[in-house]
């Protein structure tokens, strides 16, 4: 009864109105999962790669190929297999295209194929998803402490301010609830003082305010300013995190900051963000350098690791033995965790153990092309990860995830919230 009777793919359309795959797994018992796949647009050059069709259609977006690889070789493949292993699935999965990048089936169509199936699982075990991913992979769950994007940038806001993410964290509330409040406070404080300077213009891709600044470092202080509009002092209940989403600037000593109109060398960048973490309260950073910049992530987090999160994203792409390799260079001190990045689910709890086992911290994240799929937030609830990344507070395809967390937080109970516990190797840890 646990077995796969019929999995289906669909194309189906994302966010930012891309096509992309939906698929549904029914099993014998009439137990059914369905997962769409996210897209990136800041993508690190190892991850799984999104197949598109080539041609002219859909601006050589369209996912035919995706689709007819799971409605063929990957259906064909896990025909009357066990829902219940999902390891043997993933598996499967993968020796049908062992390449790290999944270039034959395309990582959309792995990953939507491989959280299917663990939707199905879940419904099969009678349980929400959330649960059944603590119960298999026997973690202790807690709800996510949430990092929220304000004003979104690089790849998302047509390159108008060069750095990526401007978000909050809120490591002072005590229940989500609490972090939805205040993060609803300070988003539209940011956009009373983005009218009040008559540079309203709408919201970037994850839904941040789209950021008209004359510099980058303004967006910093307009931060400063909407925490303090919302009746916050900045580095107490509110902190700020970054994704400087290096990659995007340049690699290996070349970084071109555009609106400031500078070309850094590794050591430069280097030293212009370690004078942000001097002059604003900043807890955690993502990707500071570039993804094959190797020497500079090791020097940043030797010079900074002890004061602030350090997370790879591009830098180490879901990938087990690329986390492996970091933790021995001592480079950065967590990972964000994309499941499309690496493509199956298995993979991805992989990269994931190496970190926790490392003692790094870990970030769930989600894609800036998203979708109503809410799967993220029971993952990083499930596995206890403590910190979880969806984008900004507009746009129903974020605030869905939220809201989940919300719903997940009824089941659990609001004493599960692991809150800024999950930020004790930061400076604002270390001062509570
Ligand atoms: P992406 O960006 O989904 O466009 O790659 C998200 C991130 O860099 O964290
Ligand atoms: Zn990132």
């Amino acid at each position: 009864m646990t077995q796969i009777k019929s999995l289906k793919g669909r194309r189906v359309w994302d966010s930012r109105g891309n096509p992309t795959v939906e698929v549904d797994v029914v099993l014998r018992s009439g137990a059914s999962g369905r997962a769409i796949a996210p897209a990136g647009a800041s993508r690190g050059r190892r991850e799984a790669m999104d197949l598109r069709d080539t041609d002219s259609a859909l601006r050589g977006k369209n996912v035919s190929q995706a689709l007819a690889n799971i409605n063929g070789p990957i259906a064909q493949a896990l025909s009357g297999m066990d829902v219940r292993n999902q390891e043997a699935v993933d598996q499967a999965i993968l020796s049908l295209d062992p390449s790290p990048t999944k270039n034959l089936l395309g990582g959309n169509a792995t990953v939507a194929t491989s959280l299917a199936v663990l939707h199905a699982a879940a419904e099969q075990a009678g349980k929400s998803l959330w649960r059944h991913v603590a119960d298999y992979y026997k973690r202790a769950p807690s709800l996510p402490l949430p990092e929220i994007q304000i004003f979104g940038g690089g790849a998302h806001a047509g390159r108008r301010v060069d750095i990526q993410d401007f978000m909050i964290m809120v490591p002072g509330a005590t229940s989500f609830d609490e972090v939805m409040e205040v993060t609803s406070e300070v988003y539209f404080a940011a956009g009373d003082i983005m009218s009040a300077r008559g540079c309203a213009a709408g919201v970037a891709d994850e839904g941040g305010w789209w950021p008209l600044f004359d510099s980058n470092e303004q967006a910093l202080e307009t931060l400063i300013a909407a925490i303090e509009l919302a009746g916050e002092k900045p580095g107490e209940r509110v902190v700020i995190s970054l994704d400087i989403a290096a990659s995007e600037l340049g690699n290996n000593g070349k970084y071109q900051l555009a609106l400031d109109d500078r070309e850094l060398t590794s050591d430069n960048l280097i030293e212009l963000l370690g004078k942000w973490l001097n002059d604003y309260p900043i807890v955690s950073i993502e990707d500071p350098v570039g993804e094959d910049d190797a020497e500079a992530m090791i020097e940043f987090t030797r010079r900074f690791g002890d004061r602030v999160q350090i997370i790879g994203d591009d830098y180490l792409v879901t990938r087990a033995a690329l986390v492996e390799q970091a933790i021995d260079d001592g480079a950065c001190n967590a990972v964000l965790i994309k499941p499309n990045q690496v493509g199956t689910v298995s993979e991805a709890i992989e990269a994931f153990n190496k970190a926790t086992s490392g003692g790094w911290g870990t970030v769930i994240s989600a894609r800036s092309g998203e979708s109503e799929d809410v799967c993220i937030s029971h993952l990083a609830t499930g596995l206890g990860s403590k910190q979880l990344k969806v984008g900004s507070f507009q746009r129903s395809e974020r605030m869905a995830k939220w809201n989940e967390c919300l719903r997940i937080q009824d089941e659990l109970g609001a004493g599960s919230f692991a809150g800024g516990a999950s930020l004790s190797r930061t400076w604002w840890g270390k001062s509570k």
